[in-house]
């Protein structure tokens, strides 16, 4: 298969097999992380190999009960890193205030995503599946404390990575024109907006359970995974709030504008707890 072809044809995995991944496989994906692109090379990055069932089982609750998290033979846990350029920096009596400035933040985690990219697109060439597990942001705390991860370390994704035993087949996206913009920024109508999402999510009209399948496939995953009932709770909670649409889906269902706000507290307390001050 071509890059191009295994690009196109990724799908973000939830449903691994119990086989195991060889060595060998498992060191080049570590070797792909480390030889990914890093804004000035300084490379603030660890990443935390996960793979004994106990640890697996832990992390699954701490990133909200993703089933698919303790079921994948390996995680990987992507942590921004400023604790081993600092303490680097000292030992030759000099500063490294990564904690403290927001540019080498954002650089930090664009280069932490650079390289949690190159494992997805490894992983797939390898005959592996991947899925990034965003919800660790939410518990940073608990991660830290249970894998013993010192100041200035945030650990801020994950990736759950195995052999499949499906591959979601119905997941949309943009049309391409609707994202590319060609020399300069071209501001879509209303209407030309609405056919986009249109086109991409389809109609909330038809059977619920094929709208899932499209717009909520973790749901539809988690219950056959775990016996509880996303789906059924998600359509209850779409009747109540009287969901007409898939704006309306996403922003007052899955993530809700004020909660969503809400959230900056806890991220913003976990970041201090972890020695990070952009004040
Ligand atoms: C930053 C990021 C965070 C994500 N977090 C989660 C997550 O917590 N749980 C999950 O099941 N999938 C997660 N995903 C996977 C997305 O749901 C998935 O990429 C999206 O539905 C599109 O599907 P595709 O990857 O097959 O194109 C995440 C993806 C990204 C890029």
């Amino acid at each position: 298969m071509s890059l191009y072809e295994v690009i196109m044809t990724r799908r973000s995995v939830r449903n691994f097999d119990s086989r195991e991944i060889p060595e060998h496989v498992i060191e080049s994906l570590l070797d792909a992380a480390n030889n990914s692109p890093s804004g000035g090379n300084i490379q603030p990055l660890s990443v935390i190999v996960v793979r004994e069932p106990e640890a697996r089982k832990e992390l699954a609750e701490i990133v909200g009960s993703q089933p698919w998290v303790g079921n994948a033979p390996l995680s990987m846990v992507f942590c921004l890193d400023f604790y081993r350029l600092k303490r680097w920096a000292t030992v030759f009596n000099t500063d490294f205030k990564g904690e403290q400035a927001f540019s080498h933040f954002l650089i930090a985690y664009a280069d932490l995503m650079c390289s949690a990219q190159s494992v997805v697109l490894l992983a797939e060439e390898r005959g592996l599946g991947s899925v990034y597990i965003g919800t660790i942001q939410s518990n940073m705390d608990r991660a830290r404390e249970y894998f013993g991860i010192p100041q200035y370390v945030l650990p801020m994704m994950v990736l759950s990575i195995g052999y499949p035993k499906s591959v979601p087949k119905n997941v949309p996206k943009l049309e391409k024109e609707a994202m590319v913009h060609r020399e300069k920024y071209r501001v879509d109508s209303d209407e030309d907006i609405t056919r986009a999402f249109e086109n991409k999510y389809g109609s909330l009209e038809e059977r619920m359970e094929n709208y899932f399948e499209r717009t909520f496939v973790e749901a539809v995953e988690a219950d056959k995974q775990q016996s509880e009932r996303w789906v059924e709770t998600v359509k209850e909670e779409m009747k109540r709030l009287e969901i007409k649409s898939n704006a309306e889906f996403l922003f007052k269902l899955r993530y809700p504008a004020e909660d969503m706000v809400k959230m900056n507290e806890g991220l913003f307390r976990s970041f201090k707890n972890a020695g990070f001050d952009f004040s």
